[in-house]
């Protein structure tokens, strides 16, 4: 029983053949028919030089001006890159000298031709305000465009980005199409798109193998869709929201999930979201078509999508900036220039506009603070992030993220065809001035993850059925990716502040971006084909978050333990657990040695394989307590008073005598000027236990009564003012900020010689 999920739509032809039987009617017939066929023309989709559906041979011109300007460049939305002697100018440019200029495309075949839509030059005030054009079927004898009485001239661009369309009265027939520019404004400069349909005959209908809806929808279309299939699907499927756009537009999810609304232990989240750029609409449509396809085959039982969704707990995010969205919608799939509705209404670009976590971490490496100080992951958000310039679209992503147990995510944009993964952001080198340790410029942009990320980003471009035919290059420029249809962003285009770099140092999650293609808008008609360009590698792409190891971290009573950390030995990158004690650490195939460590727990290392079958290695641990916890909670207790550490052999004997000396410790240590001075009480505590640790070494070495012992301590206090400043500096670079560490470092450098670990000494408190 397969069920159509459709939404009732009012498509545009059937609003216009109503209008028109209106006019029919009126008395003035002759003259309102030529109107009606104008409007009644139906709307030919692009040919595709935006999309370079046309290719390069397709594309040819009188001249250029230069070797950067060639027909090739004279794409809609063609970028250029910035240095301008190079070969990618942002449009086609006819040389000067030329008395005759024209922009030509061939169809390849006989087709329909509606109109052409035409733009300036991407860099410069040059652009076409007037043109003629031609049809030819051998492109040697050409036909100008009449309107009736003389050629007709149509009216082009007034700026350098505004695409204008021109529409012809009838369709011609033809195969090649002309462009005649006859004024313009600076150069001679033009981006093109042509509007055709295919003849009856020919027979390129992309048969979707699925039964979707293959339209643009807007916000309460897109909501109306969602509800839809919530209500095919209720078992697996829960709408919810993440928050709001500036506008109070919601920024709606789709979560797809055996149990829909909660975290089960032990099942990985995934995330895709999309339009993070208002006008990169092709994934949201991805996305939806996304929810239909796995509501519809888990329905029909398909054993793929059954696992897929029984397995993981998926979140779909179809617009995370619906406001622009909406402003790019009104404009169309053509229409809208390159960076209309690119930001948000304040005008951010939600993708970089997340806290650069990236400093923070360089900059305690440099020192080398990682992992003791600054850890390697988890870094927390900058105290004063609120302060700086964050989007409400950006604040809602951040809690969102911070909400679920996210492990594996990507982020689908538009305006090139490729995978990259992070870093983002350039590592800026070491300064000058440290000339000590100059970095390799090679190893600025890769994380510890980079194995894994780069299989993450290949596992999407060599699923997808065109990204790694680069051969033609790439949207605006050569094939940065050596035919892989990926690379790592900073060394394409880095940004400061991205989302991915965010949720990598920030969160459990690994996160990429797609970039989906070369039209960021791509016209309705093109919806099937990119569905079926793009259904395995997001599927496949969701399968990945099984790769690595799984597990969960207990206490001996079988307590889930959250919030521990996961580490790796050879990967300077750590995850955590989460609320039920469960985590995910993607990893390639090979054997890990993997440690889990708890605050107050003593770390457990135990060896994991990862093998090449799917599904993630089981890798869990069970933590025993330790100690240095229990010392704390002592410490808490007592509000962090001081406590005295008395051996045990000095706990029955000589009771008196440590009642005694300590008052003497403590009124020499305290000052009463800075009681309140809580550093100084940390390093007094950690004077104790050093003192400790030599009364220990003392008496291993010779078999001294206690109470010389008690007499070294006193004596150790003597000497007291050299003593601390020594030790706060032995301490502070070692283990300074005990928020940051959960290691105890007495464990494994104190005690290093006592086997059962356990500290053999009771305490008394002042
Ligand atoms: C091209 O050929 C078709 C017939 O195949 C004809 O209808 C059309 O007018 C021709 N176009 C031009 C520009 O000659
Ligand atoms: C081209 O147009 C811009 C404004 O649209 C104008 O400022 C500029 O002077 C024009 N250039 C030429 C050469 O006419
Ligand atoms: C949802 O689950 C209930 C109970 O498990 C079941 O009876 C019902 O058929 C399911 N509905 C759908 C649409 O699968
Ligand atoms: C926020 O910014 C203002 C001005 O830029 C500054 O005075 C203030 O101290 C900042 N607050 C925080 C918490 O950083
Ligand atoms: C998690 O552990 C870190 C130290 O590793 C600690 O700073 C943080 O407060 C803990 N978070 C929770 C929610 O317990």
């Amino acid at each position: 029983r397969r069920k159509q999920i459709s939404v009732p739509a009012e498509p545009k032809s059937k609003r216009v053949s109503l209008f028109c039987s209106l006019c029919l009617s009126a008395t003035f017939v002759t003259q309102i028919l030529l109107v009606c066929a104008l409007i009644s023309l139906p709307e030919c989709p692009p040919l595709g030089l935006e999309s370079h559906r046309v290719e390069d041979d397709q594309l040819l011109a009188s001249s250029q001006s230069h070797h950067g300007f060639s027909a090739q460049r004279g794409r809609l939305n063609m970028q250029g890159s910035d240095n301008d002697e190079d070969l990618y100018g942002g449009a086609w440019c006819a040389e000067s000298e030329e008395r005759e200029h024209w922009f030509q495309v061939d169809a390849r075949r006989e087709v329909e031709f509606t109109g052409v839509i035409t733009q300036g030059r991407n860099s410069d005030e040059d652009f076409v305000s007037s043109y003629f054009v031609a049809f030819s079927n051998d492109s040697r004898d050409w036909t100008l465009l009449h309107d009736g009485y003389a050629e007709w001239l149509f009216y082009g661009n007034v700026d350098k980005e505004t695409p204008v369309m021109s529409q012809f009265a009838t369709p011609v027939v033809a195969r090649y199409i002309r462009i005649l520019p006859q004024s313009w404004n600076g150069s001679l400069c033009l981006r093109a798109e042509i509007l055709a349909c295919q003849l009856p005959s020919y027979e390129n209908e992309v048969n979707p193998s699925d039964d979707l809806d293959f339209r643009h929808h807007n916000y309460k279309e897109m909501r109306q869709m969602m509800k839809v299939i919530n209500e095919e699907c209720p078992n697996i499927t829960r709408i919810y929201n993440i928050g709001k756009s500036s506008q109070g537009l919601k920024m709606y999810a789709m979560e797809i999930s055996d149990n829909p609304g909660e975290h089960e232990p032990g099942e990985p989240e995934f995330r895709y979201t999309a339009g993070l750029h208002g006008n990169e609409a092709l994934g949201r449509e991805l996305l939806l078509l996304l929810m239909q396809f796995l509501c519809k085959e888990y329905n029909d039982d398909n054993p793929r999508v059954r696992r897929l969704v029984d397995g993981v707990r998926i979140h779909l995010v179809p617009s995370l900036n619906p406001d622009a969205y909406e402003l790019a919608y009104e404009m169309g799939s053509e229409m809208g220039n390159w960076a209309l509705g690119h930001w948000t209404e304040e005008g951010y670009d939600i993708f970089q506009n997340f806290p650069d976590l990236n400093s923070i971490l360089w900059g305690a490496e440099d020192r080398g603070w990682v992992p003791r100080i600054v850890p390697n992951h988890h870094i927390p958000l900058p105290e004063n992030f609120l302060n700086g310039s964050l989007a409400v679209e950006t604040k809602a992503v951040i809690t969102w993220m911070e909400r679920n147990p996210f492990v594996l995510g990507a982020n689908l944009q538009g305006g090139e065809k490729l995978v990259t993964y992070p870093f983002d952001m350039q590592r800026p080198p070491i300064s000058l001035t440290d000339n000590r340790r100059w970095r390799n410029n090679g190893a600025l942009r890769e994380t510890p993850d980079d194995a894994m990320f780069r299989w993450l980003a290949m596992s999407y471009a060599h699923s997808h059925l065109t990204m790694t035919e680069t051969y033609r290059g790439s949207c605006h420029g050569d094939d940065i990716t050596g035919g892989q249809g990926i690379t790592n962003r900073a060394t394409w285009k880095p940004v400061v502040g991205s989302m991915n770099d965010f949720s990598y140092l920030h969160t459990n999650c690994f996160e990429l971006s797609i970039f989906l293609g070369c039209d960021k808008f791509p016209h309705e008609s093109e919806l099937p084909l990119e569905w079926e360009n793009n259904r395995e590698a997001l599927l496949s792409f969701i399968e990945q978050v099984h790769r690595g190891i799984k597990g969960i971290v207990r206490d001996i009573d079988g307590n889930p333990l959250p919030n521990a950390t996961i580490s790796v030995e050879g990967i300077r990158h750590d995850v955590k657990t989460a609320v039920g004690g469960d985590y995910w650490r993607l990893l390639n195939p090979g054997e890990y040695k993997v440690t889990a460590k708890a605050d107050g727990y003593t770390p457990q290392t135990r060896l994991c394989m990862v093998g090449y079958d799917s599904g993630a290695t089981p890798c869990s641990f069970t933590l025993t307590k330790s100690n240095w916890d229990r010392i704390k909670k002592i410490m808490a207790l007592h509000g962090k008073r001081p406590i005295r550490l008395i051996t045990k052999a000095n706990v029955v004997k000589t009771t008196a005598a440590s009642t005694v000396a300590a008052p003497s410790i403590d009124t020499e240590l305290e000052n009463p000027a800075n009681t309140h001075d809580i550093a100084r009480r940390r390093r007094l505590r950690l004077m104790r236990i050093r003192r400790l640790r030599l009364q220990r070494l003392q008496a291993s070495l010779r078999t001294t009564p206690a109470t010389t012992m008690t007499t070294t301590t006193t004596t150790a206090s003597t000497t007291l003012p050299p003593e601390t400043k020594r030790t706060t500096s032995w301490y502070d670079s070692w283990f300074p900020v005990d928020e940051w560490s959960t290691e105890n470092p007495f464990d494994s450098v104190v005690f290093d010689s006592v086997p059962t670990q356990d500290y053999p000494f009771e305490y008394t408190i002042d």
